[in-house]
């Protein structure tokens, strides 16, 4: 068998586990040849390519980021190209495709899927908002990023009496808001499930100042919106791939809450930081085994699928189920970390 991968859209610690999970099961358990394409769906649309042995794998378990490279397609543009993509797997003999990535990455999977091509996908992200698998590879390290940054701000932000908002990633789902808020005894968490009302977050912080506390710390996903009415918010419109634009709510929200009950606040932004560097070893672990199962049901003929993680097993998820809806905080998570605002 010839396996072709890819790893598509925003990249995510973990990706390169999964690579090598893949070629070394492919060639020492099934004397199977991989190829990769890449960035993303990119490399099959302009056929860049590069074969995959065990020695090009050896040791980038611990390397964050993609050796294939990864982008990010218009979903429109990849739509018109499913037909040189299908040509572009025919001419290397390709008989699986196995593309890791997220939401709009196993979306074209589908759409190759429906189209007849043998698909067996990885899902990855750092939001860990794909359905149909209990968690993402990625997320942990995320969260241990954030965590580990919310932990030092609080010393600064108790010396100096501030409020500090903590701007983290999560589009859609606040999963890593929640976690690290979580994890680190943040006085309240904005996820972007939940609008919030400013005036709520205003009572917060002047009912912990009122108690004697010193500080708060506020951890905000960048999705978080505020309630209708609440209080305005820039529009950023939409980038080329159809994903909308930030345009930094935590700083917003700080401007606010200043101007509505005269407290110090300071924001920070953590962004791509969340995303880089060596993956924690639960993410090493879940890609490698996502990988090696991954390579197993394709031998076994299964495609049209998705790895997916339930409870302590790797099962199996059709790719329609994985791009139904989107996996995102529900309230009876969020209530339970409500219990420990304030
Ligand atoms: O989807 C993962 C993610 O990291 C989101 O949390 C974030 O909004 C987005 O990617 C950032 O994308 P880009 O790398 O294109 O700026």
């Amino acid at each position: 068998m010839r396996i072709g991968v890819l790893t598509g859209g925003g990249d995510c610690p973990g990706l390169n586990a999964v690579l090598r999970a893949i070629v070394k099961t492919a060639k020492t358990s099934y004397g199977s040849e991989v190829i990769g394409f890449r960035d993303g769906w990119r490399g099959l649309l302009d056929n860049q390519h590069v074969p995959l042995d065990p020695s090009r794998v050896d040791g980038i378990i611990t390397r964050g980021g993609t050796i294939l490279g990864s982008a990010r397609v218009n979903p429109e543009q990849l739509r018109g190209g499913l037909s040189v993509i299908e040509q572009v797997l025919h001419s290397h003999g390709v008989d699986v495709l196995i593309p890791i990535g997220g939401e709009g990455t196993l979306t074209a999977a589908h759409w190759l899927s429906e189209a007849g091509v043998p698909i067996m996908g990885v899902p990855k992200t750092i939001d860990n908002d794909i359905n149909g698998t209990d968690l993402t590879f990625g997320f942990d390290t995320a969260v241990s990023i954030a965590s580990d940054a919310i932990d030092r701000l609080h010393t600064t932000a108790e010396s100096h009496q501030r409020v500090l908002l903590v701007e983290v990633m999560g589009r859609h789902a606040g999963w890593i808001a929640l976690n690290a808020g979580l994890a680190t005894g943040a006085h309240l968490t904005l996820v972007p499930e939940h609008p919030f009302d400013v005036d709520d977050v205003c009572a917060l912080v002047q009912s912990r100042f009122a108690r004697g506390a010193t500080y708060v710390i506020a951890v905000v996903a960048e999705g978080a919106t505020p309630r209708a009415g609440s209080m305005a918010l820039r529009q950023g419109g939409t980038d080329e791939y159809g994903h909308q634009r930030f345009t930094g709510v935590a700083q917003q929200l700080g401007a606010e809450i200043e101007r509505r009950i005269g407290k110090e606040v300071r924001t920070t932004v953590l962004g791509h930081v969340q995303r880089g560097g060596t993956p924690t070893p639960f993410d090493r672990v879940l890609a490698t085994r996502f990988g090696l199962h991954a390579v197993t049901a394709a031998q076994q003929g299964h495609c049209g699928q998705m790895v997916a993680l339930h409870g302590t097993e790797i099962e199996l998820v059709p790719l329609a189920e994985a791009v139904r809806t989107l996996r995102t905080v529900t309230p009876a998570r969020l209530a339970e970390a409500a219990t420990f605002f304030g």
